[in-house]
């Protein structure tokens, strides 16, 4: 296929583009060459999103294209422009949105009959899940019967941007002793390696499945298994101090961020993991088990690249995740 990326450049895209180029697809990605290196053996066109005159100039800037892979939308007005100008030049637009766009999660499971927000398909503020929904429909308005929505859960792998995975290696490979974890360590969890959520969007264009589909990970492993991947990938002598929720909760650790991938059973985060796949494996979505995401990720954070773009502030926090390591020590002591 000849493939258009808006993006490429970065976490979820950068996946879309080494996958697309290893199956031997012809990938051309486009960005504004800010944020990143682009990814080797692709055809590279430089602009903004954002300026109508850099859209009319990628729209002419070849033939044409069977798919458009859009990984970088988050204002329904911006996409709506997007998919307006590439209508007439794309068979299909697969748009990256996410579980956020669903109106009750993550209180509540997200199956095939869950609402989305109600999001104007030309809004240009708002939240990031109504957002979601907007740009959703945008893509639909433009694309009608040939748009691949994919809502994705918690992306993890090689490139990850947000400090989720990349701070729990971090954090193993800073040394020996106890580390605190959170609780329950048979907790199931699914989160999604980006390759295998490239691999399934590509697969879907490949045989013309058109549509939405939730997108989490298989939620066959557990918060345990991360773990415990993370010590073996660093080949660290940490080991894991489970501390119960209500322990975490009573002393003010944030959920999600606090410990990454951390979230109570019940309240409003009762169903985070709760996301229907079958959809999606029904169309062909198959998962790498999550050690091989961890020990994958833990080798990109040991180059160049990955220590740059993983660097701890001076709380010893990525991105706003993860717990100071004097706060760790101080909960650690409290526990006993
Ligand atoms: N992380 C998660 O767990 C998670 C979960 C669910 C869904 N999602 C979704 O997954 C996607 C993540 O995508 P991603 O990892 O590829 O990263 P991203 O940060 O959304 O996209 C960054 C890429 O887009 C380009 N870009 C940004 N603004 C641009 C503009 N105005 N014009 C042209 N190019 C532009 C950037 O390059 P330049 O800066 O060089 O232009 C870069 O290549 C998002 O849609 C997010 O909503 C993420």
């Amino acid at each position: 296929m000849r493939i258009l990326i808006i993006g490429g450049g970065r976490f979820l895209g950068r996946a879309f583009a080494e996958e697309a180029t290893a199956a031997g697809h012809d990938v051309t990605v486009f960005n504004r060459g800010r944020s990143s290196a682009d990814p080797p053996g692709v055809r590279v066109i430089h602009g903004d999103r954002e300026v109508p005159a850099d859209l009319e100039r990628l729209a002419r800037a070849a033939p044409g294209w069977d798919l458009v892979v859009d990984t970088c939308g988050y204002s329904p007005a911006v996409v709506s422009r997007s998919a307006r100008v590439l209508a007439d030049r794309a068979a299909a637009y697969l748009f990256i949105s996410s579980v956020n766009a669903y109106a009750r999660w993550p209180a509540e499971p997200i199956t095939a009959a869950s609402p989305k927000f109600a999001c104007d398909p030309e809004a240009s503020e708002g939240e990031y899940g109504p957002l979601k929904a907007g740009c959703e429909r945008a893509v639909e308005r433009h694309f009608p019967g040939r748009t691949i929505t994919l809502d994705a859960g918690l992306i993890l792998g090689p490139h990850e941007n947000r400090g989720r995975l990349t701070w729990w290696l971090t954090r193993m490979a800073r040394g020996a002793g106890p580390v605190l974890a959170p609780a329950d360590p048979k907790r199931l969890i699914a989160p999604i390696d980006a390759r295998d959520l490239a691999r399934f969007g590509l697969a879907c264009a490949a045989s013309g499945s058109h549509g939405a589909f939730a997108v989490p990970g298989s939620g066959t492993e557990s918060m345990q298994d991360l773990l415990e991947a993370c010590v073996a990938a660093t080949g660290s002598a940490a080991h894991l101090v489970w501390a119960p929720d209500a322990f975490l909760v009573e002393h003010g650790v944030e959920q999600w961020t606090g410990l990454p991938l951390w979230a109570v059973a019940d309240g409003e985060f009762s169903a985070i993991w709760d996301i229907d796949s079958s959809p999606a494996r029904a169309a062909g979505l198959e998962w790498r088990p999550i050690a091989e995401t961890v020990r994958d990720t833990w080798a990109w954070l040991r180059t160049g690249e990955g220590a740059a773009a993983a660097l701890p502030d001076e709380e010893g926090r990525i991105d706003g995740h993860g717990l100071p390591p004097a706060r760790e020590r101080q909960l650690l002591a409290l526990l006993g």
